[in-house]
């Protein structure tokens, strides 16, 4: 080849004198308490699989028998031609779960909110996001014509004041995660939809790391807090406790029916295959029917932190099974992982993601900012 990508090699020469670069490991095994990397057996910290259901025995049967009866994958979009019968009794399963009047299915859960809020937002609108939402709302919230306001992480004081300023717009949609993905606390929804229904705002829940986790049988934070009804959006994963893959929203059949027309990855992406919609449904039924798996993980979250303090690490203000422990920096991180792992422990680092650090088209840089408040440092 003639020409080369001369500027991003440098960029990646440059990530690796950071300690950005992502050196990733791969799993060998199937996915559970512990796995095979590096061909050598090590605990597994890092992933997402909160219950087990990765290799829950139902969840595998479910699939085996789906792939066996439907076949390998779908052939569509879902609706050209690639919408069968059980992609609709998972949708009516989780908005029976998340106690609401319909849901939708996305290829992901990243895709959920990139597709719900490219959709639903016009230049009419203002949406109000916290500054430490997940990648994925910060994304979908680039993709609009809406005004946007990002205030300080959990600070109600600071969405009041943007709430105050906002009242002249169509809609005002207030945007949190339900529980933060890196740092493990709760966000504070009981106040937020207090304020959302003082100022006649929307709210979206981005419930990734609450269902299976947080409400009756894992039905999330609204739930938990007892807000059902009270919640306009809410956004699901089925990647992480559900332990398979997808994202949803649950909300009203307005809502629903809207995105079914308007979604974009629901519109212009094959729909999921019989085996992973399948086994999708048989963990909602495992989650009602088998209590024991949230009680465990709870069990070992409280055992683990209390081990972590009394060990003397400096942990978040998690309320979850989330338990970042803060190292300080990306040498030290990349350092304490990985002699983690050559003792028998898989515990990815997590580093600020340079390609959150770039100024967004919408010239506030909020990823940073959030960043170097939480751990003191400029990066
Ligand atoms: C808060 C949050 N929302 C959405 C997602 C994306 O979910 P998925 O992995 O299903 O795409 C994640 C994944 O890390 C997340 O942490």
């Amino acid at each position: 080849m003639t020409k080369e990508f001369e500027f991003l090699k440098a960029e990646l020469e440059r990530m690796k004198e950071n300690h950005t670069w992502q050196d990733v490991k791969q799993v060998e095994s199937m996915q559970g308490p512990s796995v095979t990397v590096n061909h050598k057996k090590v605990i597994q910290l890092s992933s997402n699989n909160y219950l087990g259901f990765t290799s829950h025995p139902r969840l595998i049967k479910a699939a085996q028998e789906a792939a066996q009866q439907f076949g390998a994958g779908t052939g569509s979009v879902r609706t050209i031609a690639g919408t069968f019968t059980m992609h609709q009794e998972l949708e009516k399963k989780l908005a029976a779960f998340k106690k609401s009047e319909a849901a939708l299915v996305f290829q992901s859960g990243f895709t959920t909110n990139q597709g719900v809020l490219s959709s639903i937002l016009s230049k009419d609108d203002i949406v109000i996001s916290d500054e430490l939402n997940h990648a994925s709302i910060i994304d979908g919230i680039r993709l609009t014509k809406a005004d946007k306001k990002v205030y300080q992480h959990v600070d109600m004081s600071d969405l009041e004041k943007v709430l105050r300023k906002s009242m002249n717009y169509r809609m005002r949609l207030i945007v949190t995660d339900g529980v933060f993905s890196m740092d493990g606390n709760i966000a504070p929804l009981p106040d937020i939809v207090e304020l959302a229904e003082k100022y006649d705002a929307f709210v979206m829940v981005d419930d990734a790391h609450a269902s299976g986790v947080l409400g009756e049988s894992g039905r999330g934070t609204v739930n938990h807090f007892g807000l059902d009804g009270r919640v306009h959006i809410q956004v699901g994963t089925l990647s992480k406790a559900i332990g398979v893959l997808g994202g949803y929203v649950a909300g009203s059949k307005v809502l629903i029916d809207y995105l079914r027309h308007k979604g974009r990855p629901f519109l212009f992406s094959t729909s999921h295959p019989p085996a992973v919609t399948a086994a999708c449904m048989e963990a909602i039924d495992v989650l009602l029917e088998e209590p024991e798996h949230m009680e465990r993980l709870w069990e070992n979250t409280h055992y683990f932190k209390s081990r972590l303090i009394q060990m003397g690490f400096t942990l978040t203000q998690s309320q979850t099974p989330i338990l970042p422990i803060l190292i300080g920096n990306e040498g030290a991180a990349k350092q304490f992982s990985d002699q983690l792992l050559s003792q028998g422990v898989f515990c990815t680092k997590h580093c600020f993601p340079d390609c959150c650090k770039r100024k967004s088209q919408n010239t506030y840089d909020y990823d940073s900012r959030a960043h170097q408040r939480r751990t003191g440092s400029g990066a």
